[in-house]
């Protein structure tokens, strides 16, 4: 099958990357200037959601309607893949059909099943370990607020996750260092580490971690799929909360940023979203520009190819 695929940030080249981003700010600039902008007329996204989801699906929907284009959200409890249709069969025919499929998932293996079946782009909109889409929002978010990230130093504190496993491709491809600081046992991946090499530090002490950072960025302790783990992490990860204090021990001109939702109290202090120096607002709004972006690239693509 020949369709581009975006199932992980390192199916773009860093050029790509960085042209992504300098074209979800010129989308953000003519949405907000209120200027139409419709390329994908009468193109159709499908997104499947075997997960909950605020922004994301918003995020993309709402894109491919400012873009011209229509959104289906498919949820497996009323299709057929939720009573065991096979995956290779649904991307078959769902591709038929749509312009793109966007998929929110478990095991990535699906994803990458999907897509090895379909004729049209498949996006991922998280699996269990990556979440591309939100990076994309996430480097556009410090282009605005500081400038190039290459060179920087970024710290992600707490669960070694999905959104962990997606700063360190993202450290490859634009090119910071990324320190990592988790509790023993919640380390990320080790594939995912291993082609990082020495630009990933992974250490025990956030405050460690923190220490020169110019973005600090943290998720929820449990994510969705590891409920019944609640308990046990909330205690283990109770020396991993992002606050005031961890803040004022990075770079004087630290960023922070947190994919939302967020559990106050938890992993942030209760004040830290509205901290002047958190940017997770514009980094959520940013979701869609970025998305846009993508959009743009791969279904017109496609229909160019
Ligand atoms: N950050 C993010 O992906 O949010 P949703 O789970 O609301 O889509
Ligand atoms: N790590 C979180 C991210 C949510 C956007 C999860 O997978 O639930």
């Amino acid at each position: 099958m020949s369709a581009r695929h975006f199932l992980s940030l390192m199916d773009c080249t860093p050029q790509e990357l960085s042209s992504l981003i300098r074209r979800a700010i010129e989308l953000k600039d003519l949405r907000h200037r209120g200027v139409p902008y419709e390329p994908l007329k009468s193109r159709v996204l499908g997104m499947i959601f075997e997960k909950a989801s605020t922004r994301t699906r918003l995020s993309f929907e709402a894109g491919m309607i400012q873009l011209g284009g229509q959104a289906i959200f498919l949820s497996p409890r009323d299709t057929q893949l939720g009573r065991g249709e096979p995956i290779s069969d649904c991307a078959i025919v769902m591709s038929r059909m749509l312009d793109a499929v966007m998929i929110r998932t478990f095991a990535h293996s699906k994803l990458v099943e999907f897509a090895a079946n379909s004729r049209v782009p498949v996006i991922n909109g998280l699996s269990d370990d990556l979440h591309p889409c939100q990076l994309l929002a996430d480097m556009q978010t410090f282009q605005e607020h500081r400038g190039a990230i290459q060179g920087k130093t970024v710290a992600w504190i707490g669960d070694g996750n999905n959104m962990c496993n997606t700063y360190i491709e993202a450290a490859i491809q634009f090119d910071f260092r990324l320190n990592v600081a988790c509790p023993e046992g919640f380390e990320p991946n080790p594939a995912f580490l291993a082609q990082a090499g020495d630009r990933v530090q992974v250490m025990r002490d956030p405050r460690e971690a923190v220490r020169g950072a110019h973005l600090v960025s943290t998720d929820v302790w449990t994510s969705m799929g590891q409920e019944e783990e609640t308990a046990r992490r909330l205690a283990l990860f109770k020396p991993y909360q992002v606050n005031q204090a961890l803040l004022a021990l990075a770079d004087e001109a630290v960023i922070f940023m947190h994919c939302l939702p967020a559990h106050r109290g938890e992993e942030i202090s209760m004040d830290l979203l509205d901290d002047p120096r958190s940017v997770a607002w514009d980094q959520a709004e940013n979701r869609l520009h970025a998305q846009k972006a993508l959009l743009e690239l791969l279904v017109e693509h496609a229909s160019r190819a």
